[in-house]
């Protein structure tokens, strides 16, 4: 719990928690971090995507790795331990077992991936898809808000974009990938159990949508000559949140909007939002995604506004490995909880992963159910179970 509230000192913003992808903070909680997996006697590297890897070998050096990991990265005004506990989690495993001499036939890794939250550039997860050997190099000329490409972060991280390629494990270097995550949800609380087994991860799928009418004076233009931006986003909005709500299992969200050029006085000329869409069902998640879409275009032509939308990230919905279940199910037996299946709502770096390998999600109750608010909180108790129910998992582990 230290080392979570000491992680969460690594801010880009003074007052609250915001560590977005390859900034100043990021980079100075990855040195943390290192810091700790070497004292703890893992080998450390950062890979080409700011990605940290601290190996534990194995009983025959060169074994292949079994994962523990998740991320570093933050939303903005974030709490402490959506990403981080699982890379924590995971260090404190296996620093108990350095402590015990115990080594195993497979080495274990701790990563700690840089880009879950997809909050600093319109792509995501960009971090885990290359280690899964899923990289697409068009994503290094995205840019953030303002301007940077994420291959100019890369460098300026100390990241060499050449070699990316190197960063992909191969099948056989890895046995299996395990993260531990809050639940970011109320099932585990108000079923009164720490912990939970993930069954599967929602897909997900984000667009940007760029609006442009005129801008003009606020006090000359009449009111019906008017192509006012924001008012034609404003009843955008509200068409996918009724298109959300008219639909089973989908989540629909405007999460960020920006306003040109954003004066008391001037009419919007142009608006620039997200939309994330998300749901078990990939294609109950796209045929959403289409209907918002005509509802929007409709809008914008009623409007007499010009419409452009992309999409920026796209993670189909990802089940969690019937092996992986079952051993996390065991280890929380064993220790005499009972188990609870799950599925996730939140996108987590195992759907990445799961390109790669069996993975395996446990979920660690969270106060409330709250997250993305820096009113996230987990008791120091359930901590403590998550990382022994790792533990229980290891010591039962059997590659396949
Ligand atoms: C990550 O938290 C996501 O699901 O957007
Ligand atoms: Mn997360
Ligand atoms: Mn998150």
């Amino acid at each position: 719990m230290e080392r979570l509230d000491a992680l969460a000192r690594h801010s880009d913003e003074p007052g609250k928690l915001t560590r977005l992808y390859l900034s100043a903070a990021h980079k100075t909680a990855a040195e943390e971090l290192a810091g700790w997996m070497r004292e703890a006697g893992l080998t450390v590297s950062i890979d080409a995507l700011g990605t940290v890897v601290g190996r534990y070998e194995s009983a025959i050096p060169g074994a292949p790795a079994l994962l523990f990991g998740s991320h570093i990265d933050t939303v903005r005004d974030a709490g402490r331990y959506d990403g981080a506990l699982g890379v924590i989690a995971g260090l404190v495993a296996v620093e108990e077992l350095a402590k015990r001499h115990e080594k195993f036939p497979f080495a274990i890794e701790v990563v700690a991936f840089g880009d879950e939250e997809g909050v600093r550039f319109p792509t995501t997860l960009t971090s885990s898809r290359a280690l899964a050997g899923n990289f697409d190099p068009a994503v290094l000329d995205a840019c953030d808000a303002e301007g940077v490409s994420l291959r100019k972060a890369l460098i300026a991280f100390g990241c060499d974009p050449a070699a990316i390629a190197s960063v992909a494990k191969s099948r056989e270097q890895v046995l299996a990938y395990v993260e531990v995550h809050i639940e970011q949800g109320p099932v585990l609380e108000s079923s009164n159990l720490p912990v939970g087994v993930v069954t599967a991860i929602n897909g997900v799928r984000r667009l940007t949508v760029a609006v442009t009418g005129e801008a003009g004076h606020a006090g000359t233009v009449p009111m019906r000559l008017r192509r006012d931006a924001l008012a034609a986003a404003a009843e955008m909005v509200l068409a996918v949140e009724r298109i959300a709500n008219s639909l089973s299992n989908i989540m629909a969200t405007i999460g960020r909007m920006e306003v040109f050029p954003c004066a008391v006085n001037v009419i919007p000329g142009s608006v620039q939002f997200t939309i994330d869409v998300r749901s078990p069902d990939d294609m109950h998640r796209d045929a959403a995604t289409e209907e918002i879409t005509r509802s929007i275009r409709k809008i914008a032509a009623d409007r007499r506004v010009e419409l452009s939308i992309s999409t920026t990230h796209e993670a189909p919905a990802t089940a969690c490995s019937p092996v992986m279940i079952d051993a996390l199910s065991r280890a929380i037996k064993n220790l005499g909880y009972a188990t609870r299946l799950l599925p996730s709502g939140a996108g987590h770096d195992a759907m990445a992963i799961a390109k790669l390998c069996p993975v395996g999600m446990l979920f660690v109750r969270c106060a409330g159910g709250i997250s993305h608010n820096p009113k996230e909180a987990i008791s120091l108790q359930d901590a403590d179970i998550c990382v022994r129910i790792l533990l229980e998992f290891l010591c039962n582990f059997k590659p396949a």
